[in-house]
């Protein structure tokens, strides 16, 4: 019989939390308020990519006490598991026109920018009145493709990160906080 070595917990291959739940909850607040005061009255749809940013949307929309509705994308973008390619498909589409909406783009993160580029291209074929980005982690040092972030997070150091909708291997999505993985993970195979 086969023994799995791997941990009960995924906290457990935590190294270091760099973005505690209190933290995280705070900005979330923060930024629904924002979000609220410029987009009142104007029945945005928040167009949020499937599937690290739920989280983040689950929380974000209810900080934002105002009338507005959700849609979905689902993209892949090809390469390794920690490094994405710049070649994107897209595994689901939103399931309403967009035209004439005001759209709120809802991210996890924000890396080369390779993911970002074509979801705001692929949105404004669709002639929306407007396209605005809230992205909660960006990660400026590791930009390719410049991108205006309308709402942003946290801006974090060049890791690689986990948690709170965030995966390694379709894992870790979740845990309450953000956190870097200890070194054995990526080795254990
Ligand atoms: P980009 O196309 O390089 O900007 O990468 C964006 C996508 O890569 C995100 O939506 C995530 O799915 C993934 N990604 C980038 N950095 C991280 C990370 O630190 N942890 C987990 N996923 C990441
Ligand atoms: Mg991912």
């Amino acid at each position: 019989m086969a023994t799995d070595v791997r941990p009960v917990s995924p906290a457990d291959d935590i190294a270091e939390v760099l973005i505690d739940a209190a933290q995280i909850q705070r900005k979330v607040a923060e930024l629904g308020a924002r979000i609220a005061d410029d987009l009142r009255g104007r029945d945005p749809v928040f167009v949020s990519i499937l599937k690290g940013a739920l989280p983040f949307l689950a929380d974000l929309m209810r900080q934002v006490p105002i009338r507005l509705s959700l849609d979905f994308l689902e993209v892949s973008s090809y390469g390794s598991s920690t490094e994405s390619s710049g070649v994107v498909r897209i595994l689901k589409d939103l399931a309403q026109p967009i035209e004439d909406r005001h759209v709120l783009v809802v991210e996890d993160v924000l890396d080369t920018g390779f993911t970002l580029r074509y979801v705001l291209e692929h949105l404004a074929q669709q002639k929306p009145a407007s396209i605005r980005l809230c992205t909660l982690l960006d990660k400026p040092a590791r930009r390719i493709v410049p991108i205006d972030i309308d709402y942003r997070g946290f801006e974090i150091p060049d890791r690689f990160v986990v948690g709170y909708g965030l995966d390694y291997g379709e894992r870790y999505r979740n845990l309450p906080f953000i956190g870097v993985l200890k070194p054995e993970v990526y080795t254990r195979g």
